[in-house]
C-alpha cells in the first residue's frame, strides 16, 4: 500500500472512481495514486446510481468512469451529471474506443476517453490538465490528523474531543471529528451530552442517499464550528461498515471542514488505513510508563511496515507526571523519537469535564490541562493554515506542468 500524501502545498484534487468491477476499480485507484497526490473515493456502480447522490458530487473535481461497453457508460446519465456539476471533470475508461464512441462521450461532455489497458502516461496527462483548470480556483484545503491509541485509557478520545472544540472555539476554524472506534464509540459524549443524531454504520447504511443536507443532519453538533460522526457504539454494526462507503463519507464531508480529526481507537484495519492514508499527522497517544512504551513501539513498527513516513508520526505523551522523567527517557530511547508533546495529568479537571461532558476548556479553562490541550489545538491549527499562498501554488503547478517538457527555449547566440 502506498499512502497517499496529503497535497501539502499543491492543489487537493478530489477524485471519485465509478466502476462494476473491483479488480479494475483498485487498478484504477493504484495508478492514480502513482500519478500524484491526489484524493480517491470508490463507488462501485454504474454512473446512474450518481444521479441519486443529490448534492453531494460538488466536491469532486474529477469524476473516472471506468465502463467495460458504451452501453454501461450510461452516457445520457453521464451528460446529466457534467451539467449539473459544471467544475466536474468527466474521464471514461472503455476497453476499446471507436471513433463514434468517442464522438458519443464528448458530446455527453466527457472530457478525456482512454482505453485499457489504462496507459499511465496517459492518465497521468488527462489528470494533470484538470489541475491545470483547477489551478485558477483557489481550491480549498482539509487538514486531516489521526489519533491512535497505542494502548485502551492513553486518553486518545479525550485528546481527539478537547482539542478538536479547540481548535474550533479558539481558532475559528470548522472541524469535524470522525469516530471510527470499534469497539465502543464515546468520543461524542466526552464533550457533550446530547445524543447523536445518527451514528457512522448507520450512515454508511443509507449512503446511496448522502448529500450535504443529509449528511449535516446526521452529524452532531457539538458547537456551530464543531461537529462530530458519531462512532459506532456496536461492535457487531461496526463490521457491517465497508471501506468504499466511508470513502464515500469522507470524499462528500471532508472538503467541507478546514481539519478533520480521527479517533481510531487501538485498532489498525481496513477503516482506520482510510483515514490513515488521508492523514498529514498520525498522533500515537501514550502513557509514560513500560506497558505503553512497549506498546508504542510495536505500533510505530505497524505504521512505518504499512509505509506510513516517520515524518507524519507524532508520539503525544498523556497524563504526564514530573516523576515520570525516567520512563519518558526510556521512550524516547525506545521509539528513536522526542515526543512532540507532553499533556500534563489532572485526574480532577478531566473527570469533572468528562462527567459534565464538557470540554475542558469551558471547565477549567486556566488548568495545564486546558492551556497544554490549546497549545496542541494551535500546534494542528497553524499546520492548517499552511496552505500556500495562489502564488507558491501556480509556481509549483507550473513547475509540475512545464518543467521536465519545459516551454519553449530561447537559444542564445553568441
Ligand atoms: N491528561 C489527563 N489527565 C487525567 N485524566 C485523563 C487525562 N486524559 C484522559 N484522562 C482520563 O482518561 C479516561 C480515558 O480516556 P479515553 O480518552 O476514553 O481513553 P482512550 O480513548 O485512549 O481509550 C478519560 O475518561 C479521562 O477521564
Ligand atoms: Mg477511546
Amino acid at each position: 500500500m502506498q499512502p497517499k500524501l496529503p497535497a501539502g502545498d499543491n492543489i487537493m484534487i478530489n477524485i471519485l472512481i465509478s466502476s462494476e468491477h473491483s479488480g479494475r476499480m483498485s487498478e484504477i485507484v493504484r495508478l492514480v495514486t502513482a500519478c500524484g497526490s491526489y484524493t480517491t473515493t470508490r463507488m462501485q456502480g454504474e454512473p446512474s446510481t450518481l444521479l441519486e447522490r443529490g448534492d453531494s458530487l460538488d466536491v469532486f473535481d474529477v469524476l473516472i468512469i471506468d465502463a467495460s461497453s458504451l452501453e454501461r457508460a450510461e452516457l445520457p446519465a453521464v451528460d446529466v451529471l457534467v451539467h449539473r456539476y459544471p467544475s466536474l471533470t468527466c474521464i471514461l475508461l472503455l476497453p476499446e474506443a471507436s471513433p463514434a464512441a468517442l464522438i458519443a462521450a464528448m458530446r455527453a461532455g466527457v472530457r478525456d476517453v482512454l482505453n485499457w489497458p489504462l496507459d499511465p502516461r496517459a492518465l497521468g496527462d488527462a489528470l494533470k490538465r484538470t489541475i491545470a483548470q483547477h489551478a485558477a480556483d483557489q481550491r480549498h484545503e482539509t487538514h486531516m490528523v489521526s489519533f491512535i491509541s497505542c494502548k485502551g485509557g492513553a486518553g486518545t478520545s479525550f485528546i481527539a474531543a478537547n482539542v478538536g472544540h479547540a481548535i474550533s472555539t479558539l481558532h475559528g476554524k470548522r472541524v469535524l471529528l470522525v469516530d471510527l472506534n470499534q469497539l465502543f464509540g464515546d468520543a461524542a459524549f466526552l464533550v457533550s451530552d446530547q445524543e447523536p443524531p445518527s451514528t457512522l454504520p448507520q450512515m454508511c447504511a443509507q449512503v446511496d442517499r448522502m448529500d450535504a443536507a443529509f449528511l449535516d443532519a446526521s452529524l452532531m453538533h457539538v458547537s456551530p464550528g464543531f461537529h462530530i460522526l458519531a462512532g459506532a457504539g456496536d461492535p457487531l454494526k461496526a463490521l457491517e461498515i465497508r471501506e468504499e462507503q466511508l470513502e464515500w463519507i469522507l470524499g462528500v464531508a471532508a472538503p467541507r471542514y478546514d481539519v478533520v480529526l480521527f479517533d481510531l481507537g487501538q485498532s489498525i484495519n481496513a477503516l482506520s488505513i482510510v483515514a490513515l492514508d488521508r492523514s498529514a499527522e498520525i498522533h500515537m497517544v501514550l502513557q509514560a510508563s513500560m506497558p505503553y512504551v512497549r506498546a508504542a513501539r510495536r505500533l510505530q513498527e505497524i505504521l512505518v511496515s504499512l509505509a506510513y513516513p516517520v515524518d507524519r508520526l507524532r508520539v503525544l505523551v498523556n497524563r504526564h507526571r514530573r516523576q515520570d522523567e525516567r520512563a519518558r527517557s526510556a521512550l524516547e530511547q525506545v521509539l528513536g523519537k522526542r515526543p512532540s508533546h507532553l499533556i500534563p495529568d489532572d485526574p480532577q479537571v478531566a473527570y469533572d469535564a468528562v462527567n459534565l461532558g464538557e470540554p475542558v476548556l469551558k471547565t477549567a479553562r486556566n488548568s495545564p490541562l486546558a492551556r497544554s490541550l490549546q497549545m496542541l489545538a494551535q500546534n494542528i491549527a497553524n499546520h492548517s493554515s499552511g496552505v500556500a499562498s495562489p502564488d507558491k501554488r501556480d509556481e509549483s503547478l507550473l513547475a509540475k506542468l512545464f518543467g521536465r517538457s519545459g516551454a519553449p527555449r530561447q537559444s542564445t547566440v553568441s
